[in-house]
Order: C-alpha cells, then sequence, then structure tokens
C-alpha cells in the first residue's frame, strides 16, 4: 500500500482579528510535529497575507478558505484565485458544506472554482458530506458520488494530481456529534474506490482523503488510526493552539 503523508488542517472560518490569527500561527510554528503531517491552516481573507508572511520559512502552509471563479472583475466582496495566491495560499478549500448551504455554491459552480484553483496552481482540498437526512435515507454514498462527479466534471488524474478529498457530514460539522470511526472508514473506502474507478488505483492510492466534523484533541487518534482517514479538517479546536498542536500530534 502507498504511504501517505497525513495532513492535518485547520479552518478558521470567520473568526480572528489579525493579533489574535498572528499569536495563533506564532503557537502553532512551535507546537512540533512528530507524525511530519502537512500542517495547514486557512485563515479568514483578512488575516491571509499576515499569516502567510508569519508562516514562511516553517513547516505550515496556508489555505484560502474559498475561491472566486474569475481571475478578476465586477464581483463585490469576492476574492479572485489571484488574489488568494497573491497573498500567500497554497491550497484552496472549496465546497465546504457552509459554502454549499449559506452560499448557495452549487455543483456548478465549484465545477467553476475547480478550474480556477487548477489554473493558478492552488492546491484544491474538496469537500464533500451528507446531511441527517440524506444518511437516514441511506443516500451518503450516492450524495458523495454525485459531489466528486458533477464538482470535478472534465478533469483527468493529472489535472487533479494532488488534490485532496475532505469528507465532512454535514450534522457532524460544529455540533460536538463525531462520526464514528467505523462509519468515517467506511465513507473513505468508497470514496477511494470512486477515485480508483474514475482516475485509476494508482491516484486513488495516493490521494488524501481528510475526515472532518467535530474532530477534537480527544478523538483524534481513534479516527487517524483507520486505514483510509489520511489526515483532520478541523474547525472549532484549530481555533485554540493547544488543541491544534494535540491534533497535529496524533497519536
Ligand atoms: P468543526 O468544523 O471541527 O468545528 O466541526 C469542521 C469543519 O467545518 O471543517
Amino acid at each position: 500500500m502507498t504511504k501517505r503523508t497525513p495532513i492535518i488542517a485547520g479552518n478558521w472560518k470567520m473568526h480572528n482579528t489579525l493579533a489574535e490569527s498572528a499569536a495563533l500561527i506564532e503557537a502553532l510554528k512551535t507546537a512540533g510535529n512528530k507524525n511530519n503531517a502537512e500542517v495547514i491552516v486557512a485563515p479568514s481573507f483578512t488575516s491571509l497575507a499576515k499569516v502567510a508572511e508569519l508562516a514562511k520559512g516553517s513547516h505550515i502552509q496556508v489555505a484560502c478558505q474559498d475561491v472566486h471563479w474569475e481571475d478578476k472583475g465586477a464581483f463585490t466582496s469576492a476574492v479572485s484565485p489571484v488574489q488568494a495566491k497573491d497573498a500567500g495560499a497554497t491550497h484552496a478549500i472549496l465546497g465546504h458544506s457552509e459554502r454549499r448551504s449559506v452560499f448557495g455554491d452549487t455543483d456548478e459552480i465549484l465545477n467553476k472554482k475547480v478550474a480556477a484553483a487548477l489554473r493558478h496552481g492552488l492546491t484544491i482540498i474538496f469537500c464533500v458530506g451528507e446531511t441527517l437526512q440524506e444518511r437516514e435515507a441511506n443516500e451518503t454514498i450516492a450524495v458523495i458520488n454525485g459531489q466528486l462527479e458533477n464538482g470535478l466534471k472534465g478533469y483527468s488524474a493529472e489535472d487533479l494530481k494532488g488534490m485532496v478529498i475532505a469528507y465532512e457530514p454535514v450534522w457532524a460539522i460544529g455540533t460536538g456529534k463525531t462520526a464514528t470511526p467505523e462509519q468515517a472508514q467506511e465513507v473513505h473506502a468508497a470514496i477511494r474506490q470512486f477515485l480508483a474507478d474514475k482516475y485509476g488505483k494508482e491516484y486513488a492510492d495516493a490521494t488524501r482523503i481528510l475526515y472532518g466534523g467535530s474532530v477534537k484533541d480527544s478523538n483524534v487518534d481513534e479516527i487517524m488510526a483507520q486505514p483510509d482517514v489520511d489526515g483532520a479538517l478541523v474547525g472549532g479546536q484549530a481555533l485554540l493552539a493547544d488543541k491544534f498542536a494535540r491534533i497535529i500530534n496524533f497519536n
């Protein structure tokens, strides 16, 4: 089996002033990284350039939480991939469930954002996940396959090389309700199977699939122990330096 380098990513969402962001990144720089994970933080756009500047030369990389699909133009309040990259982002989170449900990012819109990120060499962290209603109706895998199929439409394994997938069950985000390690493993294995069918086994074996949804210092070890879980995308606890440090240094 391919050895996959773990990724621990923190999504800061709409939190943190400049001063708070600076303090958090400074604390994380000295928090250790015993698993040699790829550590990524995703500050809000106002803090992106500052955090990227402070992270320079460290082991921590910086993501943006979204991008617009155009490079520039009359799109009040939006941020383009060119601007995100210019500010220091190397990665772009796309399709987070809050973007999908609160801001109306559809699969079609996400497909255009995928194009935008690829155009500018931003490594995509593509989020998928089912609602509680969909899980209870036994639609989990169908929903996720649809999100992957439509969001990534038109791109080859070569185009999508290095892309990261994040499985985030909507019912587990910010709710304190975590998927059990078995539930996470089941969906991660299905996602890897989708990738194998679509892009080939080599691509699937190399792709990191992160779990997200109430990952905590207290549950990260058992989640990371699953064979198809290659990392975590963390919200709430990514804002707390000591908690996130423990997550980075999972056992
Ligand atoms: P949470 O958020 O860890 O606060 O549940 C996860 C996410 O939205 O990425």
